[in-house]
């Protein structure tokens, strides 16, 4: 079959590689339909997870059609169409128990990092009844791979532990996929006040017209006195959706007192925190891996058109140009790029 597979730094090929075969009795093999490109991807592809092996296949968001089940798969047969979670999850250990699915004992982000993932014409699905979800009637396939993992991404670690209650001034700092499914799952909690924070035009402008009341560019502003004149002495939530130290310094520096900062974006690096002058401010402060314990709620949303997620797919490649469409996301700005949908058919 036809894979997306690392070779360390900077390196990725479409290849030919075997078809993956069930290893365990809890296994799936799906044949994949629909998958996409990951800020997280570009990460390992810019080597800023050199523990990923060479020769794995990337992707970690997609959806398919069940190829085979192990025998102790009864959730699913041969032919349903599933949404593949960017996390695995085994359903029993003890952190499964409390829906911290990302820190399962035997899964967790392993897709595309760890094991092979679905940038492929098939992908071999651990803990399936776990990890994947039937795509209900009236589901569009595109808007589907969304819910993979921006939307729980989103959805959980920015506006669930940032707190976002109505009437709460917030701030995304960070208007890539993330950031956008945090600026459309927010709403769910109506925010008065809803700041979005980049330095791309294009993509300040999408935020507008899906629902941000403000926005700041900060290449050309200064992020805290724009925030001080929209929202008086700082935001009740700030979450930093691109994973630096200036994003989450700006962060830091525009909440109030009694205000959370939730944490999105995967850093490379130590970022300064000031706690100098923060320990003062009873504020909270989270992070975390997307554990998708509301996908399936996300899912019911969705389908019931609740949010305008079809906005954020500007391209279609099929998996034979997926080089050619890394190389497009890489230049996310200019080419005007936001989630690009990759077909197998
Ligand atoms: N915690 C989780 O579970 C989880 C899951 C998925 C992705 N992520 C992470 O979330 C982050 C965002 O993902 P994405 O796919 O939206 O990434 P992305 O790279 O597409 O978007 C980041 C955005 O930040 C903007 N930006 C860059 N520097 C900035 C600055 N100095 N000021 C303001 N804006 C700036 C860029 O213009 C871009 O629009 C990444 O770090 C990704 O790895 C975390
Ligand atoms: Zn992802
Ligand atoms: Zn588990």
């Amino acid at each position: 079959m036809k894979a997306l597979v690392y070779h360390g730094d900077h390196k990725i090929a479409l290849e030919e590689k075997p078809k993956p075969a069930l290893l365990k009795s809890t296994d799936a093999i799906v044949k994949v339909v629909k998958t996409t490109i990951c800020g997280t991807d570009l990460g390992i592809y810019k080597g800023k997870n050199p523990e990923v092996a060479d020769g794995r296949i990337l992707g970690h968001e997609g959806l398919g059609i069940i190829e085979e089940v192990g025998e102790s798969v009864t959730q699913f047969k041969k032919g349903d169409k599933v949404l593949i979670s960017c996390v695995t999850s085994c359903g029993t250990c003890d952190y499964c128990k409390k829906q911290l699915y990302a820190h399962c004992r035997d899964g967790g982000w392993i897709l595309g990092y760890m094991i092979d993932g679905v940038q492929a014409e098939y992908v071999r699905i651990p803990h399936a009844a776990n990890s994947l979800y039937k795509i209900p009637e009236g589901l569009d396939d595109e808007t589907a791979v969304l819910l993979s993992d921006i939307l729980p991404t989103g959805h959980e670690i920015g506006v669930q532990y940032g707190n976002v209650k109505p009437g709460d001034a917030i701030a995304i700092v960070g208007a890539g996929p993330v950031g956008m499914a945090v600026l459309l799952t927010a709403q769910f909690y109506s925010p008065s006040i809803i700041i979005m924070v980049d330095m791309d035009e294009n993509r300040l402008a999408l935020a507008k017209e899906l629902g941000a009341t403000h926005t700041i560019n900060s290449a050309t502003q200064n992020v805290i006195e724009a925030v001080q004149k929209i929202a008086g002495e700082g935001v009740d939530v700030a979450i930093e959706a691109v994973g630096i130290p200036a994003t989450w310094d700006i962060c830091q520096h525009i909440v109030k007192p009694g205000a959370h900062i939730a944490n999105v974006g995967v850093h490379g690096v130590k970022v300064d925190f000031e706690l100098q002058k923060l320990w003062i401010k009873n504020l909270t402060i989270t992070t975390g891996l997307v554990n998708t314990n509301t996908t399936p709620m996300l899912i019911k949303a969705a389908t019931s058109n609740k949010f305008e997620l079809n906005k954020l797919i500007t391209h279609h490649f099929k998996l034979d140009e997926i080089e050619h469409a890394y190389q497009v996301f890489l230049n996310g700005a200019k080419e005007k790029a936001m989630k690009i949908i990759i077909s197998n058919e």
